[in-house]
């Protein structure tokens, strides 16, 4: 059984105490952190730079999953590369070079993701899915935490996991708000490869069980 990764956002953390934060999700034995950079322009808020990703890099090891809801994409990629993200993840509907773009995240050594919103259809990254290596699928409407899932959403992860396996791809395929225990018998049918968890996460008295309750119920099913 193959268990997701779990990848907590800061958005839901105290950003004055963000070193805390990053300490609570090692402590919980989570694989990933996941990083929301907002501009208030591809959605209302915003939320921090690429110098709170090289300020969390040098505290930590675990990757750090960049997730930019921003539009032009293309002129913030090189901050995050100098700042040490991991993943690099930007949206479909925010250019029109993706290509360009993952080339470039590929060139410095680091793994491009493309994301798309609820109102994005997966046929239309298409042409983009044989150069990424995740796929993040938004099951709310981006921009905050806090948000009731989308269930209709999880349809694409399943959409993208069969694309995968027919053309040989080996992208991974997260899923991105509403994730929690109340949610995960939606989720555990489309078995997710990466589960990003807000406010579930922060606001679980006991982290590393509400991390490992969600590996439990999300895993692949040998069938899928
Ligand atoms: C929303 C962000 C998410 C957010 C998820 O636009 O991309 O990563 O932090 O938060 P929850 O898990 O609370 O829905
Ligand atoms: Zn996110």
């Amino acid at each position: 059984m193959n268990r997701p990764v779990i990848a907590p956002s800061i958005l839901s953390a105290d950003f004055s105490d963000i070193a805390s934060a990053i300490k609570l999700i090692e402590e919980a034995g989570a694989e990933w952190i996941h990083a929301d950079v907002m501009d208030g322009q591809f959605v209302p808020p915003i939320s921090f730079g690429s110098k709170m990703i090289a300020d969390i890099r040098k505290r930590t090891r675990l990757p750090i999953d960049v997730h930019l809801m921003t539009v032009q994409p293309e002129n913030h990629i090189d901050d995050f590369i100098l700042a040490g993200a991991d993943y690099i993840t930007f949206h479909a509907e925010a250019c029109v070079h993706a290509h360009r773009i993952i080339q470039r995240i590929r060139e410095a050594g680091r793994h491009p993701g493309i994301s798309i919103v609820p109102s994005t259809s997966v046929d239309s990254i298409r042409e983009s899915l044989p150069f990424v290596d995740l796929v993040l699928v938004m099951t709310v409407n981006p921009g905050y935490g806090g948000q009731a899932m989308l269930p209709f959403c999880l349809d694409k992860v399943s959409k993208l996991k069969e694309i995968r396996s027919m053309l040989g791809l080996r992208y991974l395929v997260s899923i991105d708000g509403g994730v929690s225990l109340e949610t995960a018998p939606l989720i555990a049918s489309h078995a997710p490869d990466i589960l990003v968890i807000g406010s579930a996460f922060f606001s679980a008295a006991d982290k590393s069980d509400l991390a490992e309750s969600m590996r439990n119920h999300c895993g692949t099913n040998p069938v899928c």
